[in-house]
């Protein structure tokens, strides 16, 4: 087995002070800047440090997560300091109001360890909540409205986490966001803009204005001191009394005041209940590298293994990165994986998830079955699996490892960037819209187009299905690369496309991450794909038979990988102002 792509003096810029022979590649490469351009100048490069690395979507909590593994925490103390800053420094995705799932490997652990505190709906809620008296799905009502919200689980997950492996004390993970968030931060240019972009939606709801905007009304303009006070008092809360300080007390009394002001269904006896859950890890193998991700009520673990199940049999690597014979077969076993999800998929404390049988290599090799190398199925000639015959035997996400190997791979989210757009009074909590993840209705896609039945159909205290997909990938039993990315159903093909370049195609994982990449969730049935595709293989794609539909981005991963002498990360450009900081002697 071949070793993953190692830093090398070309990709990486750290290295060039330790390396003569790059000091050469340097100059060389100044002196032709004026005529390559400008573009391939900025090509972004991966961080190198050998003593643990933080790869988030916003600088600050980068920034965090390496003080804490600075002051002797480990990957995990740091991961519980990103997610409760990113809730102050990140308020698009980063939060308090929200869910997600975290997946931890400790060193010498023979397994990771995934962490699911998905929202839950609330003991009112019911499989009709958002139909109208005609039967339609009522769009306002599932992601705009109280009724839009889940009880949050991110808190109880941190603490979860924490609690189970963390090294420093809860205070000292929870203190450096109680100061981003009572003393303030110069408030970053695309923060300033991303709010102001939405002060329509935001407008409906006062306590939001008054959180995000100043008293009078006017925006917080770039650079100017941004506090968030009743933030830091929940915040507190938590460090003084853990669970309870968010699940009982105050802060959960006033949740549900403005629940009952705003005809939202979580009430106290909701957030008391609500329990964060360890579930066995989904596990996979891909040449010869141990791939672990998201049980459900995540659909991403399952598919991810099950579309790497479906590629294994194939030369990927000798038909070419996003070359049209590569594109195609993938699309196809897209496809077949995202028909899967439609039916079988959902709360598995509700619904009996098929997992070992869309993850059995046997059924995998029965859906390649059917695949035409030379020509699309059409989607409406393709329908779900029957995996139980095998059963015998604006989220954001943030990786880091530390100087010990110990990995952790987070993705949690508020579904819509900030949400339903609502601040519960007197908390600076931004509530999630994960409600509309359920499928309402049968054959009435979600925001993301994705189909469900009556797996994913909403009931009292169940989890929505969802696509986020942290990962970590070890060999040997230790991890070496842990990804994952926002982006809604494209996050499951964006983790696949990360770990193909790296593994098939041999690219760094600047390069794996940069790469153009495509996606398909066998409806709506045609390739969505970024710039950059070659014509000619778009051509190709057309002539197989497959309708292309140009997007802007598919998914934004923050990556950190092991090599030999310590740690490489990177954060996509693709939407934020992200980055991957590294520690050193
Ligand atoms: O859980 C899910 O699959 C969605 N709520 C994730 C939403 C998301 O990734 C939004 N970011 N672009």
């Amino acid at each position: 087995m071949k070793s993953l792509p190692q830093p090398d003096c070309r990709t990486h810029s750290d290295l060039w002070k330790r390396c003569g022979r790059c000091l050469h590649a340097l100059l060389l490469s100044m002196f032709f800047v004026g005529a390559i351009g400008a573009a391939q100048a900025q090509q972004p490069q991966a961080v190198f440090a050998t003593k643990g690395m933080v790869a988030s979507a916003e600088a600050l909590a980068s920034q965090v997560g390496v003080d804490i593994l600075k002051a002797g925490g480990n990957a995990v103390d740091s991961a519980v300091a990103v997610g409760f800053a990113m809730a102050v420094t990140f308020p698009r995705a980063g939060n308090l109001g929200g869910g997600g799932f975290m997946l931890v490997r400790m060193a010498g652990a023979a397994a990771s360890v995934a962490i699911d505190y998905r929202e839950k709906a609330p003991l009112a809620a019911t499989s009709t909540m958002f139909l109208d008296a005609a039967g339609a799905v009522d769009k306002d009502l599932s992601r705009f409205r109280h009724t839009s919200v889940g009880v949050p689980g991110t808190v109880a997950g941190l603490l979860l986490a924490h609690r189970r492996f963390g090294r420093l004390p809860r205070a000292a993970v929870l203190a450096p966001a109680i100061a981003l968030a009572e003393n303030g931060f110069a408030m970053p240019a695309a923060l300033a803009e991303s709010l102001q972009g939405r002060r329509q939606r935001f407008a409906r709801w006062p306590a939001t204005m008054a959180v995000i905007f100043k008293a009078d009304g006017t925006a917080y303009r770039a650079g100017e001191l941004f506090r968030q006070p009743d933030l830091a008092a929940v915040l507190k809360r938590i460090a003084a009394a853990g669970h309870a300080g968010f699940y009982s007390g105050t802060t959960a009394a006033l949740i549900a005041a403005d629940m009952r002001r705003h005809g939202g269904l979580i009430t106290q006896v909701d957030l008391a209940a609500y329990q964060a859950v360890i579930r066995p890890v989904i596990s996979g193998s891909y040449r010869g590298y141990q791939i672990e991700a998201m049980p459900p009520p995540s659909s991403g673990g399952v598919h991810l293994v099950q579309m790497l199940n479906m590629l294994t049999p194939f030369p990927i690597a000798d038909w070419g990165h996003n070359q049209a014979p590569t594109i195609h077969l993938m699309v196809e076993v897209m496809r077949r994986a995202y028909a899967d999800r439609s039916q079988h998929l959902g709360d598995p404390d509700f619904w009996s998830v098929p997992v070992a049988g869309l993850t059995d290599r046997r059924y995998a090799a029965r859906l390649i079955g059917n695949i035409d190398l030379q020509k699309a199925t059409p989607s409406d000639s393709l329908q779900p699996g029957r995996p139980q015959a095998y059963e015998s035997p604006e989220t954001t996400h943030y990786s880091i490892i530390d100087a010990a190997g110990n990995a952790v791979s987070n993705t949690y989210t508020l579904n819509f960037r900030y949400g339903t757009g609502i601040v519960a009074a007197g908390t600076g909590i931004f509530l999630n819209n994960e409600m509309d993840d359920f499928s309402a209705k049968p054959g009435s896609p979600n925001a993301y187009g994705l189909l469900g039945g009556a797996a994913n159909a909403i009931a009292a205290e169940k989890r929505p299905l969802s696509s986020m997909t942290p990962t970590i990938v070890s060999r040997d039993g230790a991890a070496v690369l842990a990804t994952g990315s926002p982006g809604g159903s494209r996050i499951i093909t964006s983790v696949l496309q990360m770990i193909l370049n790296v593994i098939d195609h041999r690219m760094d994982i600047a390069t794996a991450t940069g790469a153009p990449r495509f996606h398909h969730q066998w409806w709506p049935d045609h390739i969505r794909y970024e710039a950059g595709l070659d014509e000619a293989v778009k051509t190709a794609l057309r002539q197989r038979g497959h309708t292309l539909k140009k997007v802007k981005a598919l998914g934004s991963l923050h990556t950190v990988m092991r090599v030999k002498h310590g740690f490489l990360g990177f954060s996509d450009r693709r939407r934020s102002r992200g980055q991957a900081i590294g520690v050193d002697d």
